[in-house]
């Protein structure tokens, strides 16, 4: 599994790692393996230190994914809006059918334990601190940042945690980039044509 792989709007989870993730229970979610075992370690360490964090939403197949785009753009054309309204006001929030990271297993959403859906205001809980401050040591990162809205192309989603592994998590954590960006300064392409460019 590449676990830097890019999933948005213009990157679809290829076929092949679509069929053939390797998926395991944790808290009530599945996740690939390997982010399984992170997100475990991680709400272990939150727990030991007293904050409780529930997961809501792991894995999600294609289809169900499909259900709920499909929901979510009848609900805002029932509320007025044309078709091409809906679907780009859904597509802030919510990623099409195969262009989730919830479907390629490396993504969690997370709460307070009280909440059964996600939370505008999780960044100001404790749960929310606490996984801003100790994610990334566990390879997650917050992957919807604000203000790079314009590079991710989702609104800001303070429950939208990420696995990457944990070097890469640390360096964007520390950098202040977002995925998009990551990928783009520290790829080898930027590098070769950095250090091949003799003007
Ligand atoms: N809400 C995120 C973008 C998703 O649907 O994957
Ligand atoms: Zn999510």
């Amino acid at each position: 599994m590449d676990y830097l792989i890019l999933i948005d709007a213009l990157h679809p989870v290829p076929w092949e790692v679509y069929t053939s993730l390797e998926l395991k229970e944790v808290s009530g979610i599945l996740l690939e393996v390997q982010a399984a075992e992170h997100l475990g370690a991680m709400l272990e360490k939150a727990r030991d230190e007293g904050i409780e964090i529930k997961a809501l939403s792991g894995f999600r197949s294609i289809s169900y994914q499909q259900g709920l785009w499909e929901r979510a753009v009848a609900r805002a054309e029932a509320g007025g809006m044309t078709q091409p309204e809906a679907v780009a006001l859904v597509s802030e929030t919510l990623a099409k059918p195969r262009h989730s990271e919830h479907n390629c297993g490396l993504a969690a959403d997370l709460c307070t334990p009280a909440a059964d859906d996600t939370e505008e205001n999780f960044c100001t809980t404790s749960q929310g601190k606490w996984l801003a401050g100790n994610a990334a040591e566990y390879g997650f990162i917050l992957r919807y940042p604000r203000m790079k809205e314009h590079l991710t192309g989702i609104a800001y989603e303070p429950w939208h945690y990420r696995y990457v592994g944990s070097e890469a998590a640390e360096l964007i954590k520390s950098s202040g980039l977002c995925l998009e960006e990551f990928l783009h300064f520290y790829s080898d392409d930027f590098y070769t044509a950095r250090w091949t460019d003799t003007r």
